[in-house]
């Protein structure tokens, strides 16, 4: 007994440093200590052996046993030990290779100066609102005293979304993409008039959107652009009112130490009408390359509102007056970064694109 107790434990030593990894331990621990392991069955033999020898013989299989025991805990430590070190070797991450930086998305530089254009008048108490892209010839120019055949259209050369003006066709009722903001006037002026026609609400909004010219393209002039509207109506609006606003904007957006030239223009739907200039960005009115040496730099045009729009509109010129504005974001995103070529705008060039934010 005594010696096939000995012989079991040489065996069982022997394979236990034969396992390498865990689950051979575990096999290893059934086929040994198990309850129907060889050791087990052993000790129960222990029962078979005369009396005067059982107490010797038992305490020799336990003293077996917890050798074997004790072996297998610090085998199995030894072996969990060199799977985490194996595991650590194969995950291993090089901390010093270099990082993989996100490419982070940003607003569109024309989004940018529109966003800031809206927050300043935001503040002034203007509504952002919004009209459409596509339009009659009627909102584009007739109600804005542009009738046809008016030389004023010459300068805003029109996509028609219908095919040029048919025999009978007048030309009124053209679709066509809108030229400018000023249409959204109208939209504007009679929807807020409609909440009460005898008695119609001021008017306080700008109006952002596309606007589409069917020109050349040149680092000048593209063929689709944005434009800021801006409009006022109300009861006591004065050329001062327009005056005081546009100064605020302008020193908002461009830097305190602005100073402004209105210069008398035209435009068939505002009357006196005018252009707005700052002094040079970049020269401060010296006179350079980006201000075509004269110092000052146009940024946008403006006027009262012509009594026959503020009919068109729904305001009788009697008791209302207003003032209007319109100007281009990219034209002042160029000024202010100093961008010489407009078609950079929609070319989705990143190269441009991530200056900017
Ligand atoms: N709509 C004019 C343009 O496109 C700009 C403008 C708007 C002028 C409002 C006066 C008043 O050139």
């Amino acid at each position: 007994m005594r010696a096939e107790l000995q012989a079991l434990q040489a065996e069982a030593m022997e394979a236990l440093a034969r396992a390498q990894t865990s689950g051979e331990l575990a096999e290893w621990r059934t086929r040994f200590l198990g309850r129907r392991g060889a050791l087990t069955r052993l000790m129960r033999r222990v029962g078979q052996v005369p009396p005067e020898e059982r107490p010797v013989v038992g305490r020799f299989a336990n003293e077996v046993k917890q050798a074997l025991e004790a072996a297998y805990r610090e085998r199995a430590e030894a072996i969990r030990r060199a799977e985490v070190e194996e595991m650590l070797q194969r995950d291993a991450v090089d901390v010093t290779l270099p990082g993989r930086p996100p490419s982070v998305g940003r607003w569109h530089p024309s989004t940018q100066t529109l966003r800031e254009i809206e927050h300043i008048f935001a503040e002034l108490g203007f509504q952002v609102y919004r009209a459409r892209d596509v339009e009659l010839d009627e909102f584009n120019f007739q109600l804005l005293n542009i009738p046809p055949g008016h030389p004023a259209r010459d300068m805003q050369d029109t996509f028609y979304v219908t095919t040029t003006p048919q025999d009978g066709q007048e030309e009124g009722h053209q679709v066509l993409l809108r030229t400018h903001t000023s249409p959204g006037q109208i939209h504007a002026m009679r929807e807020f008039a409609a909440v009460d026609p005898d008695n119609p609400p001021p008017v306080r909004i700008i109006l952002p959107g596309m606007c589409y010219r069917h020109e050349q393209i040149t680092p000048r002039s593209e063929i689709q652009f944005h434009q800021v509207e801006g409009l006022a109506v109300g009861r006591h609006i004065t050329m001062a009112d327009l005056k005081g606003t546009v100064e605020y904007f302008v020193r908002r957006m461009f830097g305190a130490e602005r100073r402004l030239r209105f210069r008398a223009s035209h435009f068939p739907f505002t009357e006196p009408s005018a252009e707005v200039d700052m002094d040079c960005l970049l020269c401060r009115g010296e006179g350079c390359r980006i201000c075509k040496q004269t110092g000052w730099l146009e940024i946008m045009g403006c006027g009262m509102v012509h009594p026959v729009v503020l009919r068109n509109g729904g305001y009788d010129p009697q008791h209302y007056t207003g003032f209007a504005f319109g100007m281009g974001p990219e034209r002042i995103t160029m000024l202010k970064y100093g961008i010489e070529d407009i078609r950079y705008f929609w070319q989705n060039d990143l190269r441009f694109l991530e200056q900017f934010g």
